[in-house]
């Protein structure tokens, strides 16, 4: 298959392409804007293959994106390009309505058309997978899981804009009938993960003997999934799902950020004990709550499982354990990212 992966310079579309391109008969175009949170480092060990291209191009610049996708020619598109982070989206939403919004709007546009002048084994093969979070259901209480069915009901400016891109998906589908997939998928972890994320915040923050900040008081539950099972569930979905459906993709992992952080603290306690003697939980430090703030997400993945064999293959443990082992190995990455072009952000942000 040629795939046109957007935002394949991310933490999640990074794992994805790497994926992809194990399989030897995939091809791949790249098509990625480099924002602050794209980092071509992630995938140095592909750069080479000759079944990798990558094309620096903004979603949003609509002309460029048909030009590129008219010359590659893709029978799948997987679409992950966006403003990813709550956090920022509170502090400057219009990034969020540009990229999320108007971007996917170009990407459906420009696809719909492509997809008309297809005919045969080409127009029966073209998919366009989007790739869509759970925060679109907005916050659960102490019981339930979010599901397929759930209705919408987004609370930050990124769920609203991610939430505006899944209905525009399934407008183009409905009255264009593009053949589109949407997956809405849980709090991912994993290598390659920029520290303004929970997990890879709190290691960057333990090892620099910083305080780790923890919103309100600690007890909001996100159900968490390793980035590799996470990309195998979409190449689950593009592979074997009908057109037109949507699964929502976790793997059972529930915990508080209080609970996430001391995790992270008692292993690092392990692999790499504070020189000063004291436990990393003891940076641990409660700071004004994030405004809005979902209470819980947690996901009931099976439809997934009973229609097309997904299960997620990784425990949480032994997630967490590789992921700051692999922090842990790849500090050049992480001060590469917090003295490069991310550090601007990072300063603002994090002090
Ligand atoms: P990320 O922020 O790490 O990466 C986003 C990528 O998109 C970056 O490489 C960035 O350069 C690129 N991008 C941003 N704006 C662009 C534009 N206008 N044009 C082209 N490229 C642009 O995000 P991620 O965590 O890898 O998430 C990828 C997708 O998965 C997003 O759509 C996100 O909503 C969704 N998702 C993420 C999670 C999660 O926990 N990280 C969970 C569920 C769904
Ligand atoms: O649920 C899927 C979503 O998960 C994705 O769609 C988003 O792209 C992704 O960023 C993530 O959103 P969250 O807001 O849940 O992720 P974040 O890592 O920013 O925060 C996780 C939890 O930790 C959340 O309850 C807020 C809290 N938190 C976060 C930071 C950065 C803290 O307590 N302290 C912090 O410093």
């Amino acid at each position: 298959m040629k795939i046109l992966v957007t935002g394949g310079a991310g933490f999640i579309g990074s794992t994805l392409i790497k994926s992809l391109l194990k399989n030897q008969s995939h091809s791949i175009l790249n098509l990625d804007a480099l924002t602050y949170a794209g980092s071509l480092s992630a995938l140095a060990d592909v750069k080479n293959d000759p079944r990798y291209q990558f094309a620096q191009i903004d979603i949003c610049d609509q002309p460029s994106v048909a030009k590129a996708l008219y010359d590659f020619k893709p029978d799948w598109i997987l679409h992950l390009a966006a403003e990813s982070h709550v956090d920022r989206s509170i502090e400057n939403p219009k990034a969020f309505l540009q990229t999320n919004v108007i971007g996917t709007f170009n990407m459906l546009e420009v696809a719909r058309r492509y997809y008309e002048d297809l005919s045969g084994a080409a127009k029966h093969a073209f998919r366009f997978l989007h790739v869509s979070t759970d925060e679109v259901y907005g916050s659960l209480g102490k019981d339930g899981l979010f599901s397929e069915t759930s209705a919408y009901d987004p609370h930050s400016p990124y769920s609203a804009s991610k939430a505006g891109s899944d209905h525009l998906v399934r407008a183009w589908a409905t009255t264009y009938g593009l053949p589109v997939l949407v997956t809405n998928c849980s709090n991912n972890y994993g290598p390659y993960q920029l520290p303004d994320k929970l997990i890879p915040l709190a290691i960057l923050k333990a090892l620099t003997g910083e305080p780790i900040p923890i919103y309100g008081n600690g007890d909001n539950v996100r159900d968490w999934i390793f980035v590799s099972d996470h990309v195998d569930a979409l190449q689950t979905v593009i592979t074997k799902s009908n057109i037109g459906e949507t699964y929502t993709i976790g793997a059972n992992n529930e915990k508080t950020n209080l609970d996430i952080v001391n995790c992270i603290c008692i292993l690092m306690d392990e692999i790499k004990p504070n020189p000063n003697g004291a436990p990393y939980s003891d940076q641990i430090q409660f700071v004004t709550d994030r405004p809005g703030h979902d209470k819980r997400y947690a996901i009931d993945a099976n439809k997934l499982k009973n229609e097309l064999g997904w299960e997620p293959s990784l425990q949480f443990e032994e997630g967490l354990a590789k992921t700051i082992a692999w922090y842990l190995e790849n500090q050049e990455w992480m001060d590469n990212i917090t003295s490069g072009d991310y550090q601007n952000y990072y300063k603002e942000q994090y002090g």
